[in-house]
């Protein structure tokens, strides 16, 4: 499918997998609503993106905020006229042992991973149901299929997507003409790790980049581009993408 001229929204467009997959699609040709909190990294985001010749517009999105995403797709509707394919990217990973007792670390994941999910899906998903047609993206975890100790919220909030992925599609692919995809990376070279305040699970997370070649985040908008590219009567509905030297 040829992706020139098809317009996207991207959550967490502001650092990142959310950051590399945004510059990737615009020299694609498809235009983009890059959505986050921090409007001065998308800023530099979309300077960049327009530097290359892409179309882009910012979105200050909160996605936990239903009036924010509600706002947000309401301006990129009017900015490019339609919407074709959303990823779900922004996501947050606090990780803890469950007896330190995080509770607003746990309750901050289950509103950024879970609920930014649905609200930024419910507000999306009419306007591809009118066309009949379009791609959402979600973006689960290695997280999101197995289980490691430590991540006990992060995992459950990264199989939610998995399953809602998976469910969706069933519930829309044929009756719609939408495709859903979940993508599910092992570790990646981003600042995703820099919110996690316990020291140890911090150190431990750090350390993973001795011990293996982290992907990055152009391989995983290398690999959205196939699943977007293939042919409209295809749907890649899982994804699961790993560093060649991850061995768990
Ligand atoms: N890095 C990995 O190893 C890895 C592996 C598997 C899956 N993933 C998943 O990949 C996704 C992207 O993560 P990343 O690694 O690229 O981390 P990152 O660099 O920290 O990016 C996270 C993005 O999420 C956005 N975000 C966080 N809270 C938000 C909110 N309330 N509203 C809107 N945007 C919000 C951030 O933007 P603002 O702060 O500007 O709002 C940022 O752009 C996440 O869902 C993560 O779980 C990552």
């Amino acid at each position: 499918m040829n992706l020139s001229g098809k317009v996207a929204l991207i959550t967490g467009a502001s650092s990142g997998i959310g950051e590399g997959v945004a510059k990737a699609l615009a020299l694609k040709g498809v235009k983009l609503g890059l959505a986050a909190r921090r409007t001065d990294k998308l800023q530099l985001v979309l300077t960049e993106i327009q530097k290359q010749g892409g179309e882009a517009c910012i979105i200050e999105m909160d996605v936990t905020d239903k009036e924010s995403v509600t706002e947000g797709v309401a301006k990129l509707l009017n900015q490019f006229g339609s919407i074709d394919i959303l990823v779900n990217n922004a996501g947050i990973m606090p990780v803890s042992d469950i007896d330190t007792f995080k509770i607003d670390e746990w309750e901050k994941m289950v509103d950024v991973n879970i609920k930014g999910v649905l609200n930024v899906t419910s507000s999306v998903l009419p306007e591809l149901i009118k066309q009949k047609s379009g791609h959402i993206i979600n973006l689960s975890s290695i997280a999101g299929r197995k289980l490691f100790k430590g991540l006990s919220v992060y995992c459950g909030t990264k199989f939610f997507v998995a399953a809602f992925s998976d469910i969706m599609r069933m519930e829309i692919g044929k009756k719609h003409n939408i495709r859903v995809t979940s993508i599910q990376p092992g570790a990646v070279a981003t600042n995703l790790y820099d919110q996690i305040s316990d020291a140890a699970l911090k150190e431990g997370m750090e350390n993973l980049s001795n011990q293996m070649t982290f992907l990055s985040p152009n391989d995983i908008a290398d690999s959205m581009i196939y699943v977007l590219e293939a042919p409209n009567h295809v749907d890649v509905s899982e994804l699961f993408i790993l560093p060649t030297d991850q061995e768990w």
